[in-house]
């Protein structure tokens, strides 16, 4: 049997440190209007368990006991709660040689077309954290050598992500598709207190260049480029969102530029500047 001490104990210990407030059905639609307003993503209806574990974290930082104060706080203009919340609300899924089969064909673009003398740009538009980019940079350094001149910039509204992707930092998980002989010549293991990571080289870092941009915006001055990356981030929009960024983004591709889009992303039935010449790679006409 158990004593009185015992059974105050168990109590203490099943009672739960930080009650989960619920997202009322009026918070969610705010919340759903702001990131839509803000970074054009259309979560959809019934996501109420989803923003509450990805701002949860928000409410115990500031001590609110409910969403609505965390609205207050989130609207007001001038609140750092503003980037914070995006960050949180974005999804950054990304890895070393996603959807491989693009950086194949990339490769064969290039010794097919293009001229050694000519600067080669390439914008990763929805970079995330970064492996995208330095993805492809291991690919264009390979391929170019000391022949001809590359550089790429990659972008994306998340704060967080950007400064990660900027350190070329990253913990040795989901690597697999990065090919051997790329890993041995590009990447540095870390060791000590880095055991477990490891480091983008800084030949690559130095020609990878990283800023924040929401391509919902007007967009700053970039220049252009030959090839634009904008892979896995149309999924999260509305086809008048969906058309609006390709609208702007390719008016920052050279003539004939190529635009790569996600494997499981279309632009089907879009009157848009470009044309399809292989699967979810677009060519500007
Ligand atoms: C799933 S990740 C894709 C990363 C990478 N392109 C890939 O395929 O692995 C989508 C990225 O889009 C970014 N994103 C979402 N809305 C955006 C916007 N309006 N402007 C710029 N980036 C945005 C998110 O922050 C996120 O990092």
């Amino acid at each position: 049997m158990l004593s009185e001490g015992w059974e105050i104990t168990l109590n203490k210990l099943t009672t739960p440190i930080f009650k989960q407030p619920e997202v009322s059905a009026n918070a969610y639609q705010t919340i759903r209007e702001f990131i839509y307003n803000e970074a054009g993503i259309d979560l959809g209806s019934g996501k109420q368990t989803l923003v509450s574990s990805r701002l949860n974290k928000r409410l115990r930082h500031h001590q609110l006991d409910s969403f609505d104060q965390y609205l207050e706080l989130l609207l007001n203009k001038n609140s750092i709660e503003y980037q914070v919340a995006i960050d949180l609300l974005t999804t950054n899924e990304t890895y070393f040689f996603r959807e491989a089969e693009h950086f194949n064909l990339l490769k064969n673009l290039l010794l097919q077309h293009h001229p050694m003398n000519k600067n080669f740009r390439l914008w990763s538009a929805a970079s995330s954290s970064g492996q995208e980019a330095y993805s492809i940079a291991m690919v264009l350094d390979d391929f170019f050598g000391s022949r001809g001149y590359w550089e790429i910039f990659g972008s994306d509204i998340s704060t967080r992500m950007i400064k990660k992707a900027k350190s070329g930092l990253y913990q040795c998980h989901r690597i697999d598709a990065i090919p051997k002989d790329f890993l041995r010549k590009y990447c540095l293991k870390g060791t000590g207190e880095f055991d477990g990571y490891l480091l983008v080289d800084k030949k690559l870092r130095e020609k990878t260049r990283f800023a924040e941009i929401n391509l919902t915006k007007p967009l700053p001055e970039v220049g252009e480029f030959d090839v634009i990356f904008l892979r896995n981030i149309l999924i999260y929009f509305d086809n008048k969102t969906k058309k609006n960024i390709i609208r702007s983004i390719t008016s920052k591709l050279r003539s004939k530029g190529l635009l790569f889009i996600g494997h499981s992303e279309s632009l089907k039935g879009m009157d848009l500047p470009i044309e399809l010449i292989a699967p979810t790679v677009y060519q500007k006409k």
